[in-house]
This record gives C-alpha cells, sequence and structure tokens, in this order.
C-alpha cells in the first residue's frame, strides 16, 4: 500500500499532472505535500531579522542548504544551539519551521519537546526514554521529513537524550522508515559561559565581533556541554560519538542590538518613530561585566515588557 502511494506520489510530482498533485494533496495527509523548504526565504530571513549573530546565519543557513541538496542523506540533520537566554535560538528554530513546512510551530511534522513540560520527573527517566522512542519512532515513520526540537537542553533528565542515538547517526532504513532524512534541533544555555569569556576578550581587544569564528568555539562548548552535570548531554554518548552535525553559537548581544530588537517592535506597533523609547529600553537593560558593560545579561527577552512600560 505504502509503495503504491510512493509510486503514485512520484507520478503525481510531474509538472504536467500538478493538478492531480493538489488533488492528491487534498485528500492525503502525506507530509511531503507540505514539505515545501524556500531556502532563500529562510537565508533572506536570518540575515535581516537576527542581529548579531553571524556565526547562527552562516551555519544555520549553510547546513539546512547542503542537508536538504542532497537527496538521500547518509545521516539526519542535527544542530545543537548554545548561548544565553534572549540572544535569539528560540527565534531561528522557529524560523526553520516556517520556511520548511510553511508554518511556524503549528505544522503535525514539527514536534517540540520542553523538558519541564513533557519530562518533569528525573526519577521516570526509564519510562520517558520508551516513551520518547516511540514517539520519534512512530513519527519517523508517518514522516520522514519531521523535526523535532529539544528546548530547554539543560533540564533535560541526564540519560534521557541517548534514546535517540540510534536515529541521530548513518543509521539504514528500518521497517520502510528513513531516518535519516528528518532535523533535529538541541536548544539550551549551556556553553553560555564559554561564548560570553570569548565575546568579552574579543572585545576588549577591539576586535569586531564577526571576527569570532566556530572553530574558536566549537570544541570548548562541545567539552562543556558533555562535562557539564546539569546539561542533558551530560557524559552523553551523542556528544562522544560525534552526532550533532553543527554546533551553533548565539553571541551575548549589546547595546546596539537589543535597540534593533526594540526599533523593529516598535515598527511592528507602527510606532517606528519613537527614537525616545528605543533610547529608554536600551539605557533599562542591564549590562555586563560591570567595567565595559558589554551585553544585556537578558539578551533581547525582556524588549516588549519594557516598551510597554516606556511607550
Ligand atoms: N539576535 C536577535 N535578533 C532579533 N531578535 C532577537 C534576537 N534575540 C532575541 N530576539 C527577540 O527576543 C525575544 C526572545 O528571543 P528568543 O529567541 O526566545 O531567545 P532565546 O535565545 O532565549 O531562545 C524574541 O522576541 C526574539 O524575537
Ligand atoms: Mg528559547
Amino acid at each position: 500500500m505504502v509503495l503504491v502511494r510512493c509510486a503514485l506520489f512520484l507520478f503525481l510530482c510531474n509538472p504536467v499532472c500538478a493538478v492531480f498533485q493538489k488533488l492528491y494533496c487534498a485528500i492525503s495527509e502525506s507530509c511531503d505535500c507540505d514539505f515545501r523548504p524556500r531556502i532563500r526565504d529562510l537565508e533572506w530571513d536570518l540575515y535581516k531579522n537576527v542581529y548579531g549573530q553571524h556565526l547562527a546565519q552562516d551555519i544555520v543557513s549553510e547546513a539546512v542548504a547542503s542537508f536538504l541538496q542532497n537527496k538521500s542523506p547518509d545521516r539526519p540533520l542535527v544542530l545543537s544551539f548554545h548561548g544565553s537566554s534572549g540572544t535569539g535560538k528560540t527565534l531561528v528554530s522557529s524560523m526553520l519551521g516556517t520556511h520548511l513546512y510553511g508554518s511556524a510551530m503549528s505544522s503535525p511534522f514539527i514536534h517540540q519537546f520542553v523538558p519541564t513540560l513533557h519530562f518533569p520527573v528525573p526519577q521516570r527517566v526509564n519510562e520517558y526514554r520508551e516513551e520518547l522512542k516511540l514517539w520519534v519512532q512512530g513519527n519517523l515513520t508517518e514522516c520522514a521529513r519531521s523535526i523535532f526540537l529539544f528546548d530547554e537542553m539543560e533540564k533535560m533528565p541526564s540519560g534521557l537524550i541517548d534514546v535517540l542515538e540510534p536515529f541521530l547517526g548513518p543509521s539504514h532504513v528500518v521497517f520502510r522508515t528513513n531516518y535519516r532524512k528528518a532535523i533535529y534541533v538541541f536548544i539550551s544555555t549551556t556553553g553560555e559561559e564559554v561564548i560570553n569569556r570569548l565575546s568579552v576578550e574579543n572585545r576588549r581587544a577591539g576586535r569586531d565581533r564577526e571576527e569570532i569564528r566556530l572553530s574558536d568555539l566549537q570544541d570548548d562548548i562541545a567539552q562543556s556541554v558533555y562535562n557539564n552535570t546539569s546539561s542533558g548531554f551530560f557524559h552523553s554518548s551523542i556528544i562522544q560519538q560525534k552526532l550533532i552535525t553543527r554546533f551553533v553559537p548565539f553571541l551575548p548581544l549589546s547595546r546596539r542590538h537589543v535597540e534593533r530588537c526594540v526599533r523593529s517592535q516598535l515598527c511592528q506597533l507602527d510606532r517606528c518613530g519613537r527614537s525616545d523609547v528605543v533610547e529608554a529600553v536600551g539605557g533599562d537593560m542591564v549590562y555586563t561585566p560591570a567595567p565595559g558593560q558589554y551585553f544585556s545579561t537578558t539578551g533581547c527577552k525582556a524588549v516588549s515588557a519594557k516598551i510597554n512600560i516606556f511607550l
């Protein structure tokens, strides 16, 4: 039955049969119909609307484009986002959903896990392991192009995520399910110390933040997530086996970036001209380290709340 459906789908992919494809997609729930990656739009969104994150912009657009260009990837795409709160990790993950499935997070093929919500009791880790494995397996059987987002990895009970190890490697097609087309995104604040330390050193040395390269941070982030007891990847075989395709550092944001966040949100409220509010919100954030005050401790997180106060 699945073979017949695949053959039918392939046949209907012929441009001549676009009308029939529409019909097929109207009656079928195949995720191939919903999966419409728009790589150019993703790049545009990343470069235009994510401030101060040259590494995330470059790594995410390059990794996603090369993964999707390959019609039969030999392993899934596994991205791990790291950085302080309010620096744009969730924003970038939702851009992936928007430009791959046309909807931020409401697609049935994008699955988001939040440990405090889905895995709240650390003592039940064995139960969660079984559930998570069955859940991922089931979703991949339904849709090989599934996207799995694991937010707040630093709150994930340790030992749980390793259950995904067989899915993340170059596994073969098992029971008609191709595990290699999925995308996994892990998000955490783990590694923020190394990222922020390097950013401060870089700034003190008078260099541009764009001079920071992934190679300056990659190994330290991997070490940090592996050794940190509260990382979710603590002593994880996923790190040991090097199953993360790319580590993606999010740098701390400076006042200039915070003010861009304020301006952009004001424009959405049709108040683009309120430079006084931009100035007031920028000045009301807390910046570290004490000598220098380079970076906002909350990134752009508190911006909308503060706009409400000053507007
Ligand atoms: N680098 C950034 N560029 C533009 N907006 C940002 C950036 N970082 C954070 N924001 C904005 O700040 C708020 C919090 O960002 P979010 O992505 O949730 O941060 P986190 O890194 O904690 O996941 C969102 O409204 C988001 O749009
Ligand atoms: Mg977040």
